[in-house]
Formats: C-alpha cells, structure tokens, sequence
C-alpha cells in the first residue's frame, strides 16, 4: 500500500483489510497512542514479519480503575498519525469507544490465574479489561500476527494464554523493552513526569539491576527482592511490588529463569518495568 488509511468505524476496516487480505499477511500492533520509539520498535517488527501493518489506536476505557488516569491520559493523535505514517503503519483503525462498546455490550473476556498477581492484585480488572479489548481487536482485524511489547509483561502472560485456551488463530511476538539512553523504559506515561520525578523515575530500572547483579552474583530470587526494595528505599519511591517471579506463570518464587518485575509511583504516576535474568546467568559473576 502506499498512502497510509484511516478507519474509524469496524465496517469501514473490515472492507479496507478484505482485499488486502486474499493476498498478504497481516501484521498487527495495538495501541493507545500517544507514541513512542517502543511502539515504533513494534511497527518494525510486524513489517518484517507481515506484508501489511495495521496499528490500532484506542484508548480503552475498560482497563482503568475508577481513580486511575483515564481522562488525563495522551492523546496526541495528529502527531500519532504522522508517526504512524513514518514507520510504515498502512492501516490505523481509530475506533471511537461507542464503536468498541456500542449501549448494551456486556459480554467481557475473564482471565486465568496468571491475571491475579502483580498488576492484577494492584489493578483490579485492567487485565480483564485488556483481554476484553485485545479479543475484540483480533475479531476485528483478524490478522496472521500480532505484537506486543516485553514491557508490559504481564500482559503479554495473559494474551498468549488467552489465545492458547479461546483458539484465536494469531501468533503472537513479543519486542524487547526500548529503554531512554539512561535506561528508563519508554512509556506513554512517562509524558507525565517533570524534570525532578524523570530523575527518580530512573530507581525502577536501577532497582532492576541490582536484582540483576544479585541474582548475578549467586543470590536466590528472594535477595533479588531484597535488594530492589532497598534502591526503591533510597530512593524514597513507593512500590506496589518489587518481585523476583516465573517468567511464564508470573508465580512466586522463581526456580530458572526469573523475570524481575517492579511497580512503583512516582508522584501521582504510576510505571511499571521488568528484566529477565536467565537460569544460565545466575551465578556467573
Ligand atoms: O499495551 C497497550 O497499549 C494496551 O494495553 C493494549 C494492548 C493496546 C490494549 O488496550
């Protein structure tokens, strides 16, 4: 394709992709804007591993708690655009929130286990929420690949489980995290922060690689938790959770591989970020 389109309604998209379809893979990114270079990162990876990249961008009311940052949250959709022009997107799918949840849609997505901990326990029903709407976007578009970002990766646990048990017939890849040249992981809510909590928003990933170096230097998971939290400590931050889990099931305590997961609010924003440190690293420094 050459001009990038836009489809604001699930008629108008599904009769864009129709013909597109009969000859080339679809590729697909869903977002909530307000863009960056991690989702960017992702529009690569589904170019490479499709013919036609289309990116939703929704912000969804489903998956944000009644005192959580709906209505503040970005949307600067005019320079999404552009950005999505620039990487390559072919298709944008804009949906309003009536289109995704017309007067009388009730029927919503229930996640296994694996949506119980971490965000989970903190956010009760974002993980619903983001099952809800992925389920919908793969009705609507349909496409052969899909792909979300390790930062988010709880999310990632609970999609691939979702389409394992309801059959979606979607692979699902999954783009390193894209971190800022002093390590802060790239996030849309990062837009929030002024130049002071940019600064001590820097303790999620410091606190990361001291669980790192820990786990690193011969220390059990539960060190690793230890000395996460005394970075977050230092840094005077408060945390929902500094943990050393299971990289598939997202259960504690990890046994090989151990995904290092941090939450922690800086000011009235609240970020996540997580490192995964493999069973053949441990020990080793
Ligand atoms: O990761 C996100 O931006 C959102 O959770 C997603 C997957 C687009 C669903 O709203």
């Amino acid at each position: 394709m050459t001009e990038m389109q836009v489809a604001r309604s699930i008629g108008d998209l599904r009769a864009l992709l129709a013909p597109l379809r009969a000859e080339s893979s679809i590729g697909f990114v869903p977002t909530m804007g307000a863009l960056h270079d991690g989702h960017l990162s992702l529009v690569a990876l589904a170019r490479d591993a499709a013919e036609v990249c289309v990116m939703s961008i929704f912000v969804n009311p489903l998956q944000f708690g009644p005192t959580e940052d709906l209505a503040r949250y970005p949307r600067p959709l005019d320079a999404d655009l552009e950005l999505a022009r620039g990487a390559g997107v072919d298709v944008v799918f804009l949906p309003s929130v009536d289109e995704m949840y017309p007067e009388g849609a009730t029927t919503t997505v229930v996640p296994g286990p694996v949506a119980d901990v971490l965000e989970g326990a903190h956010r009760p029903g974002h993980l619903a929420g983001v099952a809800t709407v992925v389920a919908k976007l793969f009705n609507i578009v349909d496409p052969d690949v899909a792909i979300f970002g390790q930062k988010d990766a709880q999310q990632v646990a609970v999609i691939k489980a979702m389409v394992r048990d309801l059959d979606f017939e979607v692979r699902i890849e999954v783009g390193p995290t894209i971190r800022e040249p002093d390590g802060l992981a790239m996030s849309s809510r990062n837009r929030y922060l002024d130049i002071e909590q940019r600064q001590r928003a820097l303790a999620l990933y410091e606190a990361l690689q001291a669980g790192e170096a820990s786990l690193r230097a011969g220390g059990s998971p539960e060190d690793a938790e230890h000395q996460m939290h005394e970075v977050f400590g230092a840094a005077g931050l408060e945390t929902d959770y500094a943990a050393a889990v299971d990289p598939l099931d997202l259960s504690s305590p990890a046994t090989g591989d151990v995904l290092l997961v941090v939450a922690a609010r800086v000011g009235s924003t609240r970020l996540i970020d997580n490192l995964l440190v493999k069973a053949s690293q441990r020990g080793t420094s």
